[in-house]
């Protein structure tokens, strides 16, 4: 069969090559892929082949070059490296060691009642337009909507990390990001970054003046000490750029892709309606058959193997979380889009080292937001064509024409 060029962000505009990726689980589950003007990589296509990579740290590491597979920039990498993301232990054993109590699920349910009135006023002004572009009128506003919610970003400021929020995502595809996605990423990540020193700076004064209202997110994250210090102001600027970057395309991608998922299967759209309960299982099925990322990198730091095939030190290797999510020996009938799955261990918040930190938000989130969708609208219809984004990363949406009526 044609294997495609996995590099090439065209490659995914149609679909994400599902077909290719089964081919290569059985021939050759561990694939070169070369990049022009760069060094290639190495594809890691099959389940369990993913969950060792991601297992083993001090042989594949998150720190020496990042999380995507295009070589980056010195001073690039050098911001990535402040963020869990692209920290390897005992370094990002010590960040995450403190930050990780304030995401638990525990923690985390306690802000139901707030994400729930956050995707109710969402979703009555979908109602209010009647026919909606739903990933950019509805989904993209309860992440960012949620992050400035729990980190008390006031109200008036959340438009303006929304917007940054957009910019930054989805930098391969001409028609978001007609420039250079490079420029126009990091640039909302320093605006972004700027704004968050001076939060932590306000919020200090404020503490400092005697005000003790309840504390938030974000005053639990500067209380955290790191790396046997407490945390900086500017520490505090990446961190919360940190979290926008990975819970704000990934959860709209889960929104928009799961009612697109929806709207295909009706059969399981009018089970749900029918029992709600269904729904938690349902996000998870989601995640699993359209998982918002497409893969993330390590760099490995000696000679070692994958499935057999030899990886020399300092070479790129991709999880492909869209191949292993499918993968035939895990998941029976893998293409078939089956909410009754049980279990259902894909791999879309990743595993081991780096499993998402905002794993309880986000499914928080999901099912919060298909329970409101469901209840507030008896009618879903697409409107016109759905668009994918033009990407080798974000396996997400751009464009998803609906008509919402109640
Ligand atoms: C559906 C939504 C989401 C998906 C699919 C997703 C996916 C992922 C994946 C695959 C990783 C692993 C990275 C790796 O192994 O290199 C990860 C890590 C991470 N995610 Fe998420 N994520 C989502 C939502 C969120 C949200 C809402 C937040 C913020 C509250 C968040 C914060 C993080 C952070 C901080 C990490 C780095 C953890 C570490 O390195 O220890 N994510 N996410």
């Amino acid at each position: 069969m044609e294997i495609p060029d996995f590099h090439n962000p065209d490659t995914y505009v149609d679909a994400a090559p599902h077909e290719a990726f089964a081919h290569l689980r059985q021939h050759e589950p561990v694939r070169w892929q070369d990049i022009p003007n760069d060094s290639g990589y190495w594809m890691v296509l099959r389940h369990t082949d993913v969950v060792h990579v991601a297992r083993e740290p001090k042989i594949f590491s998150a720190e020496l070059g990042g999380v995507v597979v295009e070589t980056m920039e010195p001073a690039q990498l050098a911001s990535m490296r402040n963020m869990l993301l692209a920290m390897d232990p005992p370094r990002h054993t010590a960040w995450r060691r403190n930050i990780a109590p304030h995401f638990k699920a525990r923690v985390i349910g306690q802000l139901e009642g707030r994400v729930r009135e956050i995707t109710r006023d969402i979703l009555a002004r979908g109602k209010d337009m009647g026919e909606v572009d739903f990933v950019h009128d509805v989904c993209a506003h309860l992440p960012s909507n949620v992050m400035g919610e729990i980190m008390g970003i006031p109200a008036e400021d959340r438009p303006q990390i929304h917007q940054w929020a957009e910019q930054q995502a989805s930098g391969q595809d001409p028609e978001i990001n007609p420039d250079n996605y490079q420029t126009v990423g990091s640039d909302a990540s320093m605006a972004m970054a700027v704004y968050a020193i001076e939060h932590a700076r306000l919020r200090r004064e404020r503490r400092a003046s005697g005000d003790d209202s309840n504390p938030d997110l974000t005053d639990l994250v500067m209380a955290a000490e790191v790396e046997g210090r407490s945390m900086t102001d500017v520490d505090f600027g990446s961190f919360f750029v940190q979290l926008v970057t990975a819970g704000n395309d990934t959860t709209r991608t889960m929104l928009a892709g799961g009612t697109l998922a929806l709207l295909q299967h009706p059969e399981t759209l009018a089970e749900l309606r029918e029992n709600p309960s269904l729904i938690p299982a349902a996000v998870e099925e989601i995640l699993r058959w359209a998982n918002p990322l497409h893969y993330f990198r390590r760099t490995t730091t000696q000679d070692t193997q994958v499935a057999g095939q030899p990886i020399k030190a300092g070479e790129k290797v991709a999880m492909i979380y869209t191949s292993a999510n499918r993968d035939e020996t895990v998941f029976e009938d893998p293409d078939r889009f089956d909410i009754h799955r049980s279990p259902n261990p894909h791999l879309s918040f990743g595993i081991g080292t780096h499993f998402c930190l905002g794993v309880h938000l986000a499914r928080l989130e999901g099912r919060v937001f298909f329970e409101e969708l469901l209840n507030t609208f008896s009618d879903i219809e697409l409107i016109g064509q759905p668009r994918r984004t033009r990407s080798n990363l974000n396996n997400s949406l751009k464009e998803l024409p609906l008509r919402l009526a109640a």
